[in-house]
């Protein structure tokens, strides 16, 4: 996994680039072929406040959980995965989405087994953000198969989120996968946030048997893999068998395109991540507290509810050359990281602001932000490091998302570089959310060089650069 991060790494010398064969542009939706969606119910959507669910990792329920039924489920589907806006100009634009996605390519699906769900049938499902609807893939009780591909007790609800490789290969070859996982990332985060904004209470499991979410699935294993995947929902009265018999046969979809492409160093890496059998969810140690370290500043609420966050974020790219309030600022970094974590963030404050212009590393744990270096003239740098995309260095303040990969996986194992991709992607998310509820803008970066990324962010000896993502003012948003 560190091989695969060294070797998908850009070089200011060595970048290449190749041209897009749009003749085989892949298609950005799954469409069955024997199978035709049927339509979402009417959408209850839920009117939760960002600021009562971003507080928490993961978000916390209602005491009441209500059972879901199949409005609620609608809602949140749509929240989570739906399509938000169309690209001006763009004929037949296949939409812009509510999780943010590497050049919009939207690599990732939602499945989904439901059962006791008032108001539709048990089995599982595909969503399909294109009509928007579900296809019915396999009906049946299926709690307790999918509750033992995840080693978890049964629920009402389990979603799987996978990835056809393909659809991010086509642009980023093999650095591809990082970008899969940060999508996935993005995805589970408003997956995590809508349930919870429903009053559910939700557990996230990276760590399922693969080969068995593959089969259960109907995925061609090669090209589409699971990356996550969520319970919630409460334990049905009567969660299935022990064995739900053979699958349906009849799950074929239309090919993404004409010619489909693989990548050997993406495939061998996802696979060496594999697990044979779920394994106990992990927990992360925290960290130390630092000797020398300032308060992260009080948070600004969050203005409205997760929906409306949801509705009206988009990548926004002007920033102005201001600096963030701390208020601010301390909303949006106490909602990027739990206190337990894979990774870690290093945050590039811009000077002239009231948080002394600089880069730190942030402790969630006592919620400290650790001076690393005063040296706040790291924009111009920040910029050129992001492959000269100038603008990430204007940014009031740019989080590196970052992880010793080498240590993580020594003592972890190799499926922890996906948990720590994957925590990235969440964290961007959130970060994007926060920022749009506050009336900043925010855009994700997984374009850099890596080490000279590694070097403006002054990272400690043996970090890795995962993900950047810019907030701040932008043009034309209110504050
Ligand atoms: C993992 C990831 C990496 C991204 N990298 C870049 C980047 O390097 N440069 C950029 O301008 N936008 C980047 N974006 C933003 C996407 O281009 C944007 O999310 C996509 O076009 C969809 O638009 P929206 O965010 O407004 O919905 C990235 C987004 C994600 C999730």
């Amino acid at each position: 996994m560190k091989e695969y991060h060294s070797l998908t790494a850009y070089f200011r010398e060595s970048l290449g680039g190749h041209g897009l064969d749009w003749a085989n542009q892949p298609l950005p939706f799954k469409r069955y072929l024997h199978r035709e969606p049927i339509p979402l119910p009417s959408p209850t959507l839920p009117k939760t406040s960002l600021e009562d669910l971003l507080k928490d990792h993961p978000p916390r329920p209602e005491p009441d959980q209500p059972k879901p039924d199949a409005n609620l489920l609608a809602g949140c589907l749509l929240m989570a995965g739906g399509i938000t806006a169309h690209t001006p100009g763009v004929p037949n634009s296949p939409g812009l989405r509510s999780w943010a996605s590497a050049g919009a390519l939207y690599p990732c699906e939602i499945y989904m087994v439901a059962t006791e769900v008032q108001g539709l049938k048990d089995g599982l499902y595909h969503f399909t953000a294109e009509t928007p609807g579900l296809h019915l893939l396999w009906e049946g009780k299926l709690a307790r198969t999918a509750s033992k591909i995840l080693g978890q007790r049964p629920q009402r609800l389990t979603f799987f989120i996978t990835t056809l490789f393909w659809r991010s290969l086509w642009k980023y070859s093999s650095r591809a996968y990082r970008y899969c996982l940060l999508d996935t990332g993005h995805l589970l985060a408003n997956l995590e946030l809508s349930l919870a904004a429903a009053g559910l209470e939700v557990k996230t499991c990276l760590d399922f048997a693969d080969v068995s979410a593959g089969v259960f699935l109907g995925l061609a294993t090669e090209d589409e893999a699971t990356l996550a995947t969520l319970t919630t929902g409460g334990e049905p009265d009567d969660p299935g068998p022990e064995d739900p018999g053979l699958p349906p046969f009849d799950r074929q979809y239309s090919p993404l395109s004409a010619k489909i492409g693989r990548d050997s160093l993406l495939l061998k890496t996802h696979k060496s991540g594999n697990l044979e059998t779920p394994e106990p969810g992990r927990l992360w140690p925290e960290q130390t507290s630092p000797e020398q370290a300032m308060t992260c500043p009080e948070p600004a609420r969050f203005e409205g509810p997760l929906l409306e966050a949801i509705k009206k974020r988009r990548s926004r790219r002007n920033f102005l050359a201001r600096p963030l309030e701390q208020d601010l600022a301390g909303a949006i970094i106490r909602a990027s990281l739990p206190r337990r974590s894979p990774i870690r963030a290093m945050l590039l404050v811009s000077p002239g602001g009231e948080i002394p212009g600089g880069k730190y590393l942030y402790h969630p744990k006592p919620n400290l932000m650790e001076p690393r270096e005063a040296t706040a003239d790291f924009g111009r740098l920040l910029g050129r490091a992001c492959l000269g995309q100038a603008w990430v260095g204007q940014a009031g303040i740019a989080f590196v998302l970052w992880g010793n990969l080498n240590t993580l996986i020594n003592e972890n194992g190799l499926r922890s570089y996906r948990h720590a991709m994957i925590e990235a992607g969440k964290a961007g998310q959130r970060i994007y959310l926060a920022a749009q509820a506050l009336g900043l803008g925010c855009c994700g970066v997984g374009a850099f060089y890596d080490q000279e990324t590694n070097q403006v962010a002054a990272l400690p000896q043996g970090g890795d650069s995962l993900y950047v993502v810019a907030t701040g003012h932008v043009k034309g948003r209110k504050k």
